[in-house]
């Protein structure tokens, strides 16, 4: 680091290396890379006569389990207060007290444990508390800067500890069923369906931001808050704001890596892949001419795109938490009636919505899609099972309507959501483009169902809701084989 860097000028930071927990096990401590990824040549995957591969991009911008980087250009609350020193006093002890300028906006934190010293002489340097007052803005170092500490010193108080306490929740809470690096394949995975999101494709099927973006923070927390009714993710209602907060940093972080990851090796594996070496060299090309294209590739292509990605990340992920993202309907909710449930009926069969031909005529989630088989957009074969399949290659049913579980949440405005902007990554497409007084009819219908004292008698509701006692458990999914 240079001896006074701007903040500015800083791309990634290392975060302090986390002391070895307990009961570490090996799927913690490193992130595993994607299937495309390994399908690379070792030289396209690690670098090349200095020319960094995919793993050492991936491993610069965002490090590993054991030792985060934050890339500071993506919007990820990584933490850290920005201050300046304004006195240091050499304590008894030989430790010193350090005071910290006031803030001109907010207040410090009750607690905090390090200072990272961004300018002045002992920049760079990271320095552990003893102890921390907040009132007097005073902290006792535990270690000393082995260079002098002056006034007017930035530093920056706690750098990196909300990505490093979401760090710490995410593994004892989610890594087990979400993975170490969120590609939904923790050890408990298998076992489950549906099964846990792979977040690794920056999407989330629950949102109520619009069809083109992705979700807010503020979905991502709903989601761990509520949990989703109907499928083995549970509910974190417990955990406290700061919390929540730190793991919904730590998934967004965890996002951008993969998403990282997957657009990065898109065109290095048309060419780079262990396959494709093979066949041109089949076809006489030698592999010193191969690897020569591979170094001018990493050199200037994959340089060009590791910049355009973060750019890119940047923009997506800080718009879809924007205002500006929301579905926010213009036409407020239709009051729930006969005529607006039998609107909505009409609707849901027609053939301009065509709700009826994935969820069925009655809503039992069994229309005419879920009986042919669908072929896989990428490998462009068919799947073994009938029925509809998400990005992530799982069998993915339409929603058994007679049952009510609504795995995005059951208020009418969720629903309005859930057809305004489609279910991201699955099959559910979006109606955006409806007229919004029709979407709140089959918002009154669709909620109906369960209720109706026989299918499709719709405005005639039943005194019990046997439906929806029969019909409670909904297992339309099925993990892909
Ligand atoms: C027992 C397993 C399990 C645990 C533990 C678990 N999840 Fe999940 N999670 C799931 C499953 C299963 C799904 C997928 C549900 C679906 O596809 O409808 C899911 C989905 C999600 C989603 C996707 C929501 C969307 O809109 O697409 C997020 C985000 C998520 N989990 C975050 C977390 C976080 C963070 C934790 C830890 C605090 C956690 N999960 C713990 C099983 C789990
Ligand atoms: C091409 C097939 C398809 C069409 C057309 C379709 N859906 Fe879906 N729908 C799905 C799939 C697949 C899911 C389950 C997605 C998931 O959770 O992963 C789903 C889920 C749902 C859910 C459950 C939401 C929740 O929170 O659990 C509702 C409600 C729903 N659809 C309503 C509708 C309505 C209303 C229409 C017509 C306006 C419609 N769907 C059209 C495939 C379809």
């Amino acid at each position: 680091m240079s001896p006074t860097p701007s903040l500015k000028t800083v791309l990634t930071f290392s975060l302090l290396s986390l002391t070895a927990m307990s009961g570490c096990t090996d799927f913690e401590s490193s992130f595993v890379y994607s299937d495309r990824t390994s399908a690379l040549i070792p030289e396209a995957q690690d670098g090349l006569d200095g020319q960094p591969g995919v793993k050492s991009l991936l491993d610069e911008k965002f490090g590993t389990p054991q030792d985060l980087k934050a890339w500071l250009k993506l919007p990820v609350d990584f933490g850290g207060l920005s201050v300046g020193i304004e006195k240091v006093v050499p304590g008894d002890d030989g430790r010193s007290e350090v005071t910290f300028s006031e803030l001109e906006d907010g207040s410090f934190p009750a607690t905090a444990v390090s200072v990272e010293i961004m300018s002045g002489e002992a920049s760079g340097e990271v320095l552990q508390f003893a102890s921390w007052d907040a009132d007097t803005r005073t902290a006792v170092l535990a270690t000393e800067s082995t260079k002098p500490l002056a006034a007017g010193d930035q530093c920056s108080i706690d750098r990196g500890q909300v990505l490093k306490d979401g760090r710490v929740l995410y593994m004892r809470h989610c890594s087990h069923c979400h993975g170490t690096a969120g590609d939904g394949k923790g050890p408990t995975a298998e076992y489950l369906n549906p099964r846990p999101r792979d977040y690794r494709h920056g999407i989330f099927k629950f949102t109520s931001t619009n069809a083109e973006s992705k979700a807010s923070r503020d979905d991502i927390a709903r989601i761990l808050k509520y949990g989703i009714p109907g499928t083995y993710m549970p509910s974190f209602l417990l955990l406290k704001d700061q919390e929540l907060h730190a793991i919904v940093e730590y998934v967004r972080f965890l996002a951008m890596r993969g998403e990282y990851e997957r657009k990065l090796t898109v065109e290095l594996a048309t060419d780079f892949s262990t396959k494709q070496v093979e066949q041109q060299q089949k076809d006489g090309e030698s592999r010193e001419s191969i690897l020569s294209n591979l170094k001018g590739f990493l050199a200037a292509d994959m340089k060009e795109q590791s910049v355009a990605l973060g750019d890119e990340l940047a923009e997506q992920w800080t718009a879809s938490d924007t205002e500006d993202a929301l579905i926010i309907p213009k036409v407020p909710r239709i009051a729930d009636s006969v005529e607006s449930r039998r609107r909505g009926r009409e609707l849901y069969l027609s053939k301009t919505l065509n709700c009826a031909d994935c969820h069925g005529v009655d809503g039992a989630g069994n229309g005419p899609q879920t009986t042919a088989f669908e072929k896989n957009p990428v490998t462009g074969e068919l799947y073994p099972e009938a029925g509809l399949h998400d990005i992530w290659d799982n069998s993915n049913q339409p929603r058994n309507l007679q049952a009510g579980i609504y795995r995005g949440g059951r208020r009418p405005i969720d629903l309005f959501n859930r057809i305004h902007a489609g279910i991201k990554g699955s099959r559910m497409p979006s109606f955006k483009n409806t007229p919004e007084e029709d979407i709140w009819h089959v918002v009154n219908y669709i909620l109906s169902v369960p209720f109706e004292s026989e299918p499709g008698a719709t405005g005639t509701p039943s005194t019990a809701p046997a439906a929806a006692a029969t019909a409670a458990t909904d297992s339309s999914d099925a993990a892909a084989k």
